[in-house]
């Protein structure tokens, strides 16, 4: 096989679309669920669902049996997080107030004021003849998968392509996380009512816009539903609303206040958070925990509507072109291999920015992938005031560029390393690149705002690791071995070029389980 990174255009179809349509593995058309539409359903899940602490020898089904006499059990399942949950979702929320009357109240609760901190959250442990405890599965939901099992996951399939297409399978969110990541929004929601009765909290960043990784952190947005000034202060114990009148000033104050005394009743009074803390200072003041029982590390913001929209649009960009998804998966994978990304704040791009970056790349093809931002929304003048009948895409010709997986990637590279960072600024709101005349070396817009970096953290060297790691996976790639995939491919691109070489010697050769065995022999066991 001859490498071939170059795009294809020779098959330029032009059909016009008039709204978002993804092809699934079938080839089958499937209709583009809003966002909008997805989080009120989501929502709706995680209203009508209850989370049961399982002690060691009770089990699902006799669970199950038991939610079922309180009405329809419509979805449940097990997971293990320091110790056996389960999440059952009720047909009706009604079920939830029918199995709260009939259960045992342990005296400590009846103390509290407000229970609607609690009354989602039970115990079962009535033991079962058929749980054997030894043999219990623990289901670890929240965890990645290692490198190695990756490795070996993708290593079956029969092009690089493919093998990318694995990758963002395996890591992906299932179905499961992302109904945890909801739960866990709702139950902070609930006892943040106990403050703002007409509060929401929704999820935002990587749990909903498709890009999330199962061991992903949840983004949560406060939204208070109240006039700004209107800030909870704390009396005594008692928690109180008043109107504060240095706050109603200056909307940063007032976002701290209100974190402030969330992040202490958080710790104080709602079960199951811990390891509560403030980062008040950020560009974006936030409280962080962990729910202990879902085993999620939580980031609950405030005053950060904006977070939503930019959420909305990367969903919509990962569902409107099937390419787009795997992409990014891999080169956020890359990128966190090779500390371009990271975690703690400091000079790294983070993953957001990342993910644009390989937005503007797509529409800034010679045949683009991707249309601008602006074609996406309705009316241009002013963000406030986007009309969520998405997607409303002008005349967008998609298909028109059929390049494959691997192409785009080695395209990607070859842009990571060409692109004059320190003279040219991307921008995902328009499509284009501009001139950057600003001393940041990495200027990429927030699509949000014009004109506003959201790499101002981003330094000169990060770029230039940046590129070169780019320049190092162009050489990895354009390896004759690189495309005589299997079982290689793709897993070239997270070893150290010393290890790479000496798989590059060996060539293929020898038994195929045995080749599996020598690359998963390479990588660090961890
Ligand atoms: N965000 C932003 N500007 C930044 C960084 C983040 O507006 N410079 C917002 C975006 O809405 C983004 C969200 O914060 O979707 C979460 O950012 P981040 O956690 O970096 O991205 P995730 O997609 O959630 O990735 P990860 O899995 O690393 O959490
Ligand atoms: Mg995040």
């Amino acid at each position: 096989m001859s490498p071939k990174f170059e795009c294809s255009f020779n098959t330029i179809s032009l059909r016009r679309i008039s709204s978002v349509q993804n092809k699934d593995n079938t080839g089958k058309i499937s209709k583009f669920e809003p966002f909008s539409e997805m989080v009120k359903r989501r929502r709706s899940e995680a209203s009508r669902s209850v989370l049961f602490f399982l002690s060691e020898k009770s089990s699902i089904e006799d669970l199950i049996e038991c939610c079922n006499t309180h009405g329809k059990v419509n979805n449940c399942f097990e997971f293990y997080q320091n110790g056996y949950y389960a999440i059952i979702e009720f047909k009706k929320k009604e079920s939830i107030s029918s199995l709260r009357e009939r259960i045992y109240k342990p005296d400590i609760l009846q103390q509290f004021q407000n229970e609607l901190i609690y009354h989602r959250l039970f115990k079962y442990d009535i033991k079962s003849n058929q749980v054997s405890i030894s043999h219990r599965k623990k289901n670890y939901i929240n965890k990645e998968p290692l490198n190695s099992d990756l490795i070996k996951a993708i290593c079956h399939a029969d092009s690089v392509s493919h093998q990318i297409e694995m990758l963002a399978n395996e890591q992906a969110l299932r179905d499961e996380g992302v109904r945890m990541r909801f739960l866990s929004c709702t139950l902070i929601e609930e006892a943040c009512r106990t403050m703002f009765p007409d509060c929401q909290v929704l999820p935002f960043g990587s749990s909903v816009n498709n890009f999330g990784k199962r061991n992903c952190d949840v983004d949560m947005y406060l939204d208070l539903n109240v006039e700004p000034g209107m800030i909870p202060i704390i009396q005594n114990t008692n928690f109180k609303v008043v109107f504060d009148e240095e706050s109603a000033t200056n909307e940063r104050f007032a976002t701290q206040n209100t974190l402030r005394t969330l992040s202490k009743y958080l710790k104080k009074c709602v079960p199951h958070c811990t390891n509560v803390y403030n980062i008040l200072h950020a560009s974006c003041p936030l409280v962080k925990f962990r729910h202990q029982a879902l085993g999620l590390s939580c980031d609950l913001t405030a005053n950060n509507r904006g977070a939503i929209h930019s959420s909305e649009m990367l969903h919509i960009y990962s569902k409107f072109d099937k390419r787009v998804q795997p992409l990014v998966f891999l080169i956020r994978h890359w990128g966190r291999y090779h500390g371009l990304t990271n975690k703690s704040p400091g000079m790294w791009i983070t993953n957001y920015p990342l993910t644009l970056l390989v937005v503007a790349f797509l529409q800034t093809r010679p045949v683009p992938i991707l249309p601008k931002f602006l074609d996406l929304i309705s009316t241009d003048s002013s963000f406030d005031d986007i009309d969520y009948s998405f997607p409303n895409v002008k005349g967008f010709l998609q298909e028109a560029n059929e390049t494959t997986l691997a192409d785009l990637l080695h395209e990607f590279f070859v842009f990571c390393m060409k692109f004059e960072f320190h003279n040219r600024g991307l921008s995902v709101r328009h499509g284009s690149d501009f001139i950057n005349n600003t001393n940041f070396p990495l200027f990429i817009e927030n699509p949000l705002v014009d004109n506003l970096n959201c790499c101002k953290n981003v330094t000169k060297t990060l770029v230039a690791k940046l590129k070169s790691s780019a320049a190092e996976a162009l050489w990895v790639m354009d390896k004759a071995a690189f495309l005589n995939t299997t079982p290689w491919g793709i897993a070239l691109l997270f070893l150290t070029p010393k290890k790479i070489d000496k798989i590059m010697k060996e060539q293929a050769s020898g038994p195929y389980h045995e080749q599996v065995e020598r690359v998963l022999d390479l990588f660090p066991k961890s």
